[in-house]
Parts: C-alpha cells; sequence; structure tokens
C-alpha cells in the first residue's frame, strides 16, 4: 500500500539523472519494510519553459502542495537564466513552503578519501543547519538607470528576530540530540553589523537555554579555514542563508566529493511539504554524460524517508550506501573510478536485495 505521494521535479542536467536512483532505491528500501511510495513526476524545469513560457504551471504550487514531500534535482541551465529558473522555481518554493531549515549533513564516509590528508573515516561528522528563507537571499533590491555608467544595484539582506530565532532553535535542538553536544554559530558579524548582529545576539539569547549543548560563534572566514585545518570540531553548525550555501559546498568536498552532498529542506510544523535535493547543482559540465553520483540524491531519499517515518527504511538505505563506497568497487568519476550514475544506483540496489 502506498504510504506517501511524492512530487518529483528532476529539473535540469544531471537532476533527473540522480533522482531516477534515488528513486529505484528508496523503493527498494521501502519494499524491504512491505511499504511503497506513489512518484507524481513533475516535468518542470528549462525544457518546460522553453515550450510553456513558463517554469511550472500557473496550479503549480496548489498541485505541490497536495504532495506529502518534493523529491528535487537541480535546475539551471545555460540557455535559460537562473533568474527564470532558479529565482522561479527553486528559492521561490522555499520561501512559500516556509522550508526554513536547510540541513545538510556532511559525514566521511569509509573507503572515501577526502582531499584533506589523513582523515579517518567518521572524523567528519556535521549537521549544518542553513537558514533556508530570508537573510541575504531576501529578493529585495533592483537596479537602476541599468547599462549606462551611472548603474547603481541594491540587494538588501534581510534578517528578522523571529527567521534567526527558529533556525538557531532548530540547531540547538539538533545538537542536544547528538553524542558530542556541540554548536558552532557561523557569521560575519564584524563586517555585516546590523544583519548578523542581530544574529549573533539571537544566538547569545538561545544559548542560555541549551546549557547542555557547548557552543561557540565563529567569523566565517576563519570558520572556513577551520573546515579544512580541523573539519573534526565541528558537529552542528548553524548560518544564515548565504554563508550556509557557500559553507556547505566545502563541507561536502572536504567527505568527498558534491556527490555525497544531500540536504533537506524542512518545515518543521508541517504546514507544508517538506523537500528534499542533492545539494549540488544541475552540473552542466557532465550532464547528459551518464557519470554524475546519485549518492547525494539517495542520501537526500534518506532524509526524506527519516521525514515522512521511515526510519527503518532509511536506515537501510544509509547502510547500503555506506557499503558500497567502503567496498569501493563501484564509484563515480567525482570519487576517482569509472562506473556510471545507473552502475552506482545497481550496487546500492543489489545491497538492499542482499
Ligand atoms: P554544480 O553543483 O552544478 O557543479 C559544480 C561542479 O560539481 C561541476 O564540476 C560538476 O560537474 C560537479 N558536480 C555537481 N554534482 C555532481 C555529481 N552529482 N556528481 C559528480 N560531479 C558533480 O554547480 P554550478 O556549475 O555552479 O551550477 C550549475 C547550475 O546549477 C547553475 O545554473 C546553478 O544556478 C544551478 N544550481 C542549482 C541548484 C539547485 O537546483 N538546487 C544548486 C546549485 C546550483
Ligand atoms: C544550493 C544552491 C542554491 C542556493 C542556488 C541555486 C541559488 O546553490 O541549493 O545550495 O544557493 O541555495
Ligand atoms: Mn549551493
Amino acid at each position: 500500500m502506498a504510504t506517501a505521494n511524492i512530487a518529483v521535479i528532476g529539473g535540469d542536467g544531471i537532476g533527473p539523472e540522480v533522482i531516477e536512483q534515488a528513486i529505484r532505491v528508496t523503493d527498494a528500501a521501502l519494499k524491504r519494510q512491505g511499504a511503497s511510495f506513489t512518484w507524481n513526476r513533475l516535468p518542470w524545469g528549462s525544457a518546460f519553459y522553453k515550450q510553456t513560457g513558463k517554469i511550472l504551471p500557473d496550479d503549480g504550487w496548489d498541485l505541490l502542495k497536495k504532495h506529502d514531500a518534493i523529491l528535487f534535482g537541480a535546475v539551471g541551465s545555460a540557455d535559460v537564466p537562473d533568474t527564470v529558473t532558479v529565482h522561479g522555481l527553486l528559492l521561490p518554493m522555499r520561501r512559500r513552503f516556509d522550508l526554513y531549515v536547510n540541513l545538510r549533513p556532511a559525514f566521511l564516509f569509509d573507503g572515501v578519501q577526502s582531499p584533506l590528508r589523513d582523515k579517518a573515516p567518521g572524523s567528519i561528522d556535521m549537521l549544518v543547519y542553513r537558514e533556508n528563507t530570508e537573510g541575504e537571499y531576501a529578493p529585495t533590491g533592483g537596479r537602476l538607470y541599468t547599462g549606462t555608467p551611472n548603474e547603481i544595484a541594491v540587494q538588501t539582506a534581510v534578517f528578522t528576530r523571529k527567521g534567526c530565532e527558529r533556525i538557531l532553535r532548530a540547531a540547538f535542538e539538533a545538537a542536544r540530540k547528538r553524542p558530542r553536544r556541540k554548536l558552532t554559530s557561523i557569521t560575519k558579524s564584524n563586517a555585516q553589523v546590523h544583519t548578523l548582529g542581530l544574529w549573533d545576539d539571537v544566538y547569545h539569547a538561545v544559548r542560555t537555554e541549551y546549557a547542555d549543548v557547548q557552543s561557540n560563534s565563529l567569523l566565517v572566514d576563519a570558520a572556513a579555514m577551520d573546515f579544512v585545518r580541523k573539519p573534526e570540531v565541528f558537529d552542528v553548525v548553524v548560518a544564515s542563508n548565504l554563508v550556509g550555501d557557500i559553507l556547505t559546498d566545502l563541507s561536502a568536498i572536504i567527505t568527498g566529493s558534491v556527490g555525497l552532498g544531500a540536504s533537506a529542506n524542512i518545515n518543521p510544523e508541517r504546514a507544508f511539504p517538506s523537500m528534499f535535493e542533492p545539494l549540488h547543482g544541475s552540473a552542466p559540465d557532465i550532464a547528459g554524460k551518464g557519470i554524475a553520483n546519485p549518492l547525494a540524491a539517495v542520501l537526500s531519499a534518506k532524509l526524506m524517508l527519516d521525514h515522512l517515518g521511515h526510519e527503518k527504511s532509511a536506515a537501510s538505505l544509509q547502510a547500503a550506501v555506506a557499503r558500497v563506497l567502503k567496498e569501493a568497487k563501484v564509484r563515480t568519476p567525482d570519487l576517482g573510478g569509472t562506473a556510471t550514475t545507473t552502475q552506482m544506483g545497481d550496487a546500492v540496489l543489489a545491497v538492499l536485495a542482499s
């Protein structure tokens, strides 16, 4: 019996390639528990835009809302501007559905080589909580006198006390449940004194309620250095929208590849469907070659299983990925191998079937 109805937006480039593997392996993980999902594939993205002049249909948001969750690949292509794709679909989705928690785990799997020297399996193990609905990504601003020597561009970051507080609380709650009970808030309040000053004030207020969590605050330039110098010190990390975006490509690559970077865009109140997507983009440089690593999408589907209460299936999917990476027989080129996207999916499926 189907237990959840999932909207699937493969999108552009490698998005559909990696999402199809995520669906295959999620089906297999669910089947082991006697469960299944319904997948509603929606053809939205650059090709849809070129055919219809719209990135999603007029009733698209209402349609999405009827689902239990959204599995998303990526959008972005050379022939359609990001103002259409990213700003017409991805970022509005995060705001409309109030997906204010962007959770991005980074874990160094056994069998995967970090570009950092001498890092033991599991020594990098962080959960990044990225604010996902406001901050530097607020679409407030504009351009004046376009194309003239007097051109002006203004973009105003929007930070609210409520917005800072709810992401900081979500991160502290997560830290409280982890064995190390550590949290690092990362800002740049020495430069952005108003917006990130508010963030820091809220951080200091919230941390007083979490005496059981060992917390500290870092400036992002120094934090970026420490992600490379001593990533093992980080447990839960919490940051604003832009700071969290930049740090999570970094947290992904130090665990071997952006092709392993999962993310969950969550509305904790469950007023809207949450959305799950790899943190990488449409990778136009490798799109259509069948060599993208599907494991970021697979691990995003694992986060979706957890969110929807299918913890056993989630755990078996995670274990299957860990086994494939540890065995190191099948791996895509980003991990130093020659396997295709489908072969990587096959390898995970084989473990789930065993
Ligand atoms: P990207 O993440 O698409 O690619 C960066 C590099 O990582 C490329 O070399 C790519 O080949 C590699 N890479 C990414 N995913 C991989 C995978 N699964 N396996 C192996 N290698 C992988 O970033 P970009 O090139 O800056 O962006 C391309 C387009 O994607 C842009 O239009 C951008 O706006 C968009 N984008 C969309 C999303 C999203 O929809 N969630 C996220 C990031 C970027
Ligand atoms: C991500 C992406 C997006 C972001 C882009 C496409 C706007 O980089 O999901 O990390 O910055 O949020
Ligand atoms: Mn990003």
